[in-house]
């Protein structure tokens, strides 16, 4: 019986330990930023030549963007995950936080730091804002598909 107790005080503070460390200082809790603009967000995804990488359907890179063939990421299309205003600036500021998926490590990743390019000296955060909301405008989410034994 006191085994039994002292195995519930143990779990209940790690139940404890586990939410507050998501309300700790490093919780994305309380992050929100102005809403942008999907047009000038789609000027900052051309200005910035993020097409030399990727692809987002139905669109087009300007004539005179550098064509990187070594990486072909898509962007935006059907996702069973949401991807988040978070998760797409973190993209773009952090990209190391979080390799994008379906590619091999090798492609994506150099010692465990993402192969895409920093915009983080140059890109305003304005432009940031806009070019978050033109990315989340390029996804749809959809129902996930179960395997059908
Ligand atoms: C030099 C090539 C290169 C350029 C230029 C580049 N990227 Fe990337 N990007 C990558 C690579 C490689 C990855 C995959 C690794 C990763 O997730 O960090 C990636 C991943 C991403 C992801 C995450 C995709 C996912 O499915 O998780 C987003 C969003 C993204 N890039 C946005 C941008 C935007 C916006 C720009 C322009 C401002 C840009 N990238 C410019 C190479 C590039």
């Amino acid at each position: 019986m006191k085994n039994l107790l002292l195995l519930f005080i143990l779990f209940t503070l790690m139940v404890v330990s586990l939410i507050s460390c998501d309300l700790g200082p490093e919780s994305p809790r309380g992050f929100s930023l102005p809403e942008g603009n999907v047009d000038s967000g789609k000027l900052v995804f051309l200005k910035y030549q993020c097409l030399a990488c990727h692809q987002v359907a139905g669109i087009q890179a300007p004539e005179g963007t550098i064509d990187n063939p070594k990486y072909n990421i898509k962007l935006g299309g059907k996702s069973t995950q949401v991807k988040t205003y978070a998760d797409l600036l973190t993209s773009v500021i952090n990209p190391s936080h979080k390799f994008a998926k379906g590619y091999a490590l090798s492609v994506v990743q150099y010692d465990g730091v993402s192969k895409m390019k920093n915009y983080n000296d140059v890109m305003t955060v304005s432009e940031l804002v806009n070019l978050t909301t033109f990315l989340q405008s390029n996804y749809q989410l959809v129902p996930y598909r179960r395997t059908v034994y």
